[in-house]
């Protein structure tokens, strides 16, 4: 654990930023894709629009309309609001008609296995798991890699918190406390 990491930030990152990390090295994320971010505004997601433009992409994040400058807050080059009629055109229009080169669809085209209508599965060894989380954690520690924390709820307040998510008012991640 990096010094001078609140505890925190470092769960946080732990999981949601190893999590980014795996996903986007088994996407093989270039500089020169283009990345579309859905629920860009999550804990996962704003951690994934970091990731991705640190790793010099061109990310596109989508969101609900509340969150969109929370999206581009995270470091995304566009935010488009996903509830929006139209909003397939916005992102082809964002990318001169070629649409992104890193979406659900892409995915299959790197040799990654969709299972469901929107799910992945991506399996990693207990080495790279350890790799991902140690790398988000010194990302963390060099300021690079910022998780957002919503809110922090006791654990009798976790009702609560639930109705944060549920209720998609959350930008970041959701912390119960104990
Ligand atoms: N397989 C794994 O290892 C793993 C691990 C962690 C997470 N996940 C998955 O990754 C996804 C994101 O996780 P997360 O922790 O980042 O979640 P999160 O912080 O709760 O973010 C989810 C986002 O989904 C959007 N959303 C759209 N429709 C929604 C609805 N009906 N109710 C609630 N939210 C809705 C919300 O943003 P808007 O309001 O902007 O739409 C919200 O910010 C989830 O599907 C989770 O299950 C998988």
């Amino acid at each position: 654990m990096p010094d001078g990491l609140a505890l925190d930030t470092a769960l946080v990152v732990f999981q949601a930023g190893a999590l980014a990390r795996g996903l986007l090295s088994a996407m093989r994320l270039d500089a020169g894709d283009t990345v579309l971010i859905t629920a860009a505004a999550g804990r996962v997601g704003s951690l994934l629009v970091q990731w991705a433009k640190a790793a010099g992409a061109t990310v596109i994040g989508a969101a609900s309309r509340a969150k969109l400058d929370a999206v581009t807050g995270f470091g995304a080059d566009h935010a488009v609001d996903y509830d929006a009629a139209g909003w397939a055109e916005e992102v082809r229009e964002l990318t001169f008609g070629r649409g992104a080169t890193l979406d659900i669809q892409a995915i299959a085209r790197r040799g990654l296995t969709l299972c469901g209508p929107l799910g992945m599965v991506i399996r990693k060894s207990d080495a790279e798991q350890q790799d991902d989380a140690e790398q988000a954690l010194a990302a963390a520690g060099r300021g690079e890699l910022r998780p957002r924390i919503h809110g922090r709820f006791p654990l009798d307040q976790a009702a609560g918190a639930h109705r944060e998510l549920e209720e998609r008012r959350s930008v970041g991640a959701v912390v119960l406390t104990i």
